[in-house]
C-alpha cells in the first residue's frame, strides 16, 4: 500500500508506539483488501458499534485502557450503539441477575472508558445516530470509519457518505489515526451495482421484508432498485427515510449489503442513474409471490410454534419520532377495534434517547403509555442474546432481530393485530 510521508511517519512511531500500532492495524486491514492507499476520515463525528460492557470482553477493555493510558484519543467525538440494559424493560428475577451480575457487569466501567476516549455526550447511545435529534449525520461524500451495519448502509445509501462495513474496534482505530484504507465502498467502482432489482408488487412492499429478500439474494453486492419510487416518491421525505432505514437494516443483516441505490430517490441514483449499473448486472424481480415465498421460508425456531408470545419488540433499528407517533395512533385504533384497553402482549418500542426525550414532550407519550406499550433506548438484540431470553417466544417486525435471535418475524399489520387483539383474528 502506498502511504504518504505523514502516514509513513506515524507508522514509524512519530506519534508514539501505541499510535504506530493503530496505524499498523489499519495498514494490515487495508492490505487484506488490496487497498492501494489510505484516505482521510472527513466526517465531523464517528460512530462505534461496541456499546455493551460484556464481562467476557476483557481484551477490549485492556486495549481501550492502553489507548487511554498512551493519550491516544479519538480525533472525533463519537456516538455509540444502544445500551443493553434498561430497568423499564420487563425481566424476571433470573434474567435481572444474569444481566446485571454476569453478562453486562462491566457496563459502567466501559462507559467510563468511552467517555475518556471521546463519547459525544452522556446519551449518545443509538444505532440511528444519523437522526436529526441525535445529530451525528454525515454529509454527502464524507469518508467514515463506522461499523454498525444498519448505520453504514444508511449513511452510504441515503446520505451519500462513503464507508466500508468495518468491524468493531477497527471503527475506533480509523477515527483515532484519522485515516482508513481505500477499498470497496470508498471507491467509485465499488459503488456500482451488480444487481438490478425490479419491484413489481401490487402494493407498497413491507420495508423489512423487501430488504430481507434483496439482502438474501445479492449478499454483499450493491443492488440498483427500480420501481420502488412508485411507492416512496422521488423525494427523501421523513417517511421515505424511515422506510429506507428499516429496509436497509434488513438488507445489511439478512445479507451483507453496505450500499443500495433506489432509482430516482437516493442521491447517487438521482445524480448518475443507470450509469451506476455494471454492464454484466444480474436481474432479480420481486413481486407479491416472491415476497410471500421469502416470508414463508423464515424458520421458526421456537420450541412450541403455537406458544403465546411473551414479548414484542419494535424498533430495530431504533424508531424515529414520527414512527413513535404513527404507532401510537395505530395501537390506539387497534385496541379500540378489538375492544381492549391495553396491549395483550408486553410490548417495547425502542428509540434513541434523544428521540424519546422529544417524544416525551408530546401528548403522544402519555397516550402510548396508556395503551401499556413501554418505550426504551435499549438494543433488543442485546436483550435477547442469551440462553434465557433465547428460549422466550418473542415477536418482532425487525428482520435483523429475527436473523440474529429466536424472535419471530411478523409484518407491521400482523404485529398490530397480535398486540392489540392477542393474535385473534
Ligand atoms: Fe440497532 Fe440493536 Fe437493532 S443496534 S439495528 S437495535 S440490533
Amino acid at each position: 500500500m502506498h502511504l504518504t510521508d505523514e502516514q509513513q511517519a506515524i507508522l514509524s512511531g512519530s506519534q508514539g508506539e501505541t499510535m504506530a500500532k493503530v496505524m499498523k492495524t489499519l495498514v494490515m486491514y487495508g492490505d487484506a483488501f488490496e487497498a492501494e492507499e489510505m484516505v482521510a476520515v472527513t466526517s465531523e463525528y464517528n460512530h462505534l458499534v461496541t456499546s455493551f460492557g460484556l464481562g467476557v470482553m476483557a481484551p477490549v477493555y485492556d486495549l481501550m485502557q492502553q489507548l487511554i493510558d498512551a493519550g491516544v484519543m479519538s480525533q472525533q467525538k463519537f456516538s455509540v450503539d444502544p445500551r443493553p440494559l434498561d430497568k423499564n424493560v420487563p425481566k424476571n428475577l433470573l434474567q435481572n441477575l444474569i444481566f446485571n451480575k454476569f453478562m453486562y457487569n462491566k457496563q459502567d466501567f466501559y462507559e467510563g472508558q468511552l467517555k475518556k476516549l471521546g463519547l459525544l455526550h452522556e446519551d449518545a447511545f443509538t444505532c440511528a445516530c444519523y437522526m436529526d435529534e441525535v445529530g451525528n449525520k454525515p454529509k454527502k461524500g464524507d469518508i467514515l470509519s463506522w461499523a454498525e451495519s444498519s448505520a453504514v448502509v444508511y449513511a452510504n445509501s441515503v446520505l451519500g457518505a462513503r464507508c466500508n462495513r468495518n468491524s468493531g474496534i477497527v471503527d475506533l482505530m480509523g477515527s483515532i489515526v484519522g485515516f482508513v484504507p481505500k477499498f470497496g465502498l470508498l471507491t467509485d467502482e465499488g459503488r456500482k451495482a451488480s444487481w438490478i432489482v425490479k419491484i413489481e408488487t401490487s402494493k407498497k412492499p413491507e420495508a423489512q421484508l423487501l430488504g430481507s429478500a434483496i439482502g438474501m439474494k445479492v449478499m454483499e453486492d450493491v443492488p440498483y432498485v427500480v420501481g420502488l419510487d412508485k411507492w416512496l416518491g422521488s423525494e427523501l421525505t421523513d417517511e421515505a427515510c424511515t422506510y429506507l432505514k428499516d429496509f436497509g437494516a434488513a438488507t445489511a443483516s439478512n445479507g451483507a449489503v453496505g450500499l443500495y441505490h433506489i432509482e430516482n430517490l437516493t442521491p447517487e441514483a438521482v445524480e448518475s442513474g443507470k450509469e451506476l449499473i455494471k454492464s454484466d448486472a444480474k436481474v432479480y424481480v420481486i413481486d407479491d409471490k416472491e415476497l410471500k415465498r421469502v416470508k414463508d421460508n423464515y424458520p421458526v425456531i421456537w420450541k412450541d410454534r403455537d406458544a403465546k408470545p411473551k414479548l414484542c419488540f419494535m424498533g430495530c433499528p431504533h424508531m424515529s419520532l414520527q414512527q413513535l407517533k404513527d404507532w401510537t395512533d395505530r395501537v390506539e385504533a387497534g385496541l379500540k377495534a378489538a375492544g381492549n384497553k391495553k396491549v395483550q402482549i408486553p410490548t417495547v418500542f425502542t428509540a434513541p434517547p434523544a428521540v424519546l426525550e422529544e417524544f416525551n414532550k408530546t401528548d403522544y407519550a402519555k397516550r402510548l403509555k396508556e395503551t401499556g406499550v413501554i418505550t426504551s433506548y435499549i438494543c433488543p438484540l442485546m436483550y435477547m442474546n442469551n440462553p434465557l431470553c433465547g428460549k422466550m417466544p418473542v415477536i418482532t417486525s425487525s428482520n435483523k432481530l429475527r436473523t440474529y435471535t429466536s424472535a419471530r418475524y411478523y409484518t407491521d399489520d400482523e404485529i398490530l393485530l397480535q398486540i392489540t387483539k392477542g393474535g385473534k383474528n
